[in-house]
């Protein structure tokens, strides 16, 4: 397997998760960044995993670069990536997604980087999941995006950090997988399943 690098732009509880997945469970070489160069949380992220902070040089020559921010921070995260032109993961999910008639964010931040390759995944993970994805059964990651290369590299790492990797189809369809990601915090806080609750898809046969 070819080692990668990745970044993750995010360093909340959310893209900490990713960060320490990839580094534990995958051999590419990871950075990572926060709000700002004095960001708190990448820092304790760079202490405990042993991954890079995230240079403007690292993040322009990543071959994938997570973002994993508030959906309000998206057009900040944007800028910080000026004009990339490789693979970008969007992760975040804007709380009123699917009830506002607005862009998903994958389709927002694909607005945003004309030249980058958006692909929406592991927007209905929990960031619990991710950290451990358990034993109970394979976990899907709902893989959208617009560009088939970028997608099958994507899907690659989901199943390289032990996820089923489904194909969603185009970035048209992120919209439904992030409203996922909001069904799976009101499944895990209004019905009490707590923040292991998971999506799996398969064909009943
Ligand atoms: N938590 C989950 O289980 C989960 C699951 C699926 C999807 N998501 C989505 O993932 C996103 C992040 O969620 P979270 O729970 O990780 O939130 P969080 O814990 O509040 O973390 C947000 C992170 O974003 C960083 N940030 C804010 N503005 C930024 C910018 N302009 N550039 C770079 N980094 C910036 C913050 O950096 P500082 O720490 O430096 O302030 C912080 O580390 C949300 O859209 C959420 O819907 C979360």
């Amino acid at each position: 397997m070819e080692t990668l690098k990745i970044s993750v732009l995010g360093t909340g509880d959310m893209g900490g998760a990713i960060a320490t997945a990839l580094k534990k469970r995958t051999n590419h070489t990871i950075h990572v960044r926060g709000s700002n160069d004095a960001s708190i949380s990448s820092k304790k992220l760079v202490g405990e995993l042993g991954v890079t902070a995230a240079t403007p040089q690292d993040l322009s020559t990543s071959d994938i670069v997570f973002i994993v921010v508030p959906a309000t921070e998206l057009s900040g995260a944007a800028a910080t990536l000026g004009g990339y032109t490789g693979i970008v993961v969007a992760v975040s999910v804007s709380g009123t997604v699917g009830r506002d008639g607005r862009p998903s964010s994958a389709e927002t931040l694909a607005a945003s980087l004309p030249g980058a390759k958006v692909v929406s995944a592991f927007t209905s993970i929990w960031s619990d999941v991710i950290r451990t994805p358990g034993t109970d059964g394979q976990v899907s990651a709902f893989v959208a995006s617009d560009h088939e290369d970028a997608k099958a590299a994507v899907s690659g790492l989901a199943k390289e950090l032990g996820f089923h990797a489904i194909n969603g189809g185009s970035l048209a369809n992120a919209v439904y997988a992030e409203a996922m990601g909001m069904f799976a915090v009101r499944l895990a806080i209004d019905s009490g399943y707590g923040r292991t609750i998971s999506f799996s898809a398969f064909n009943v046969r």
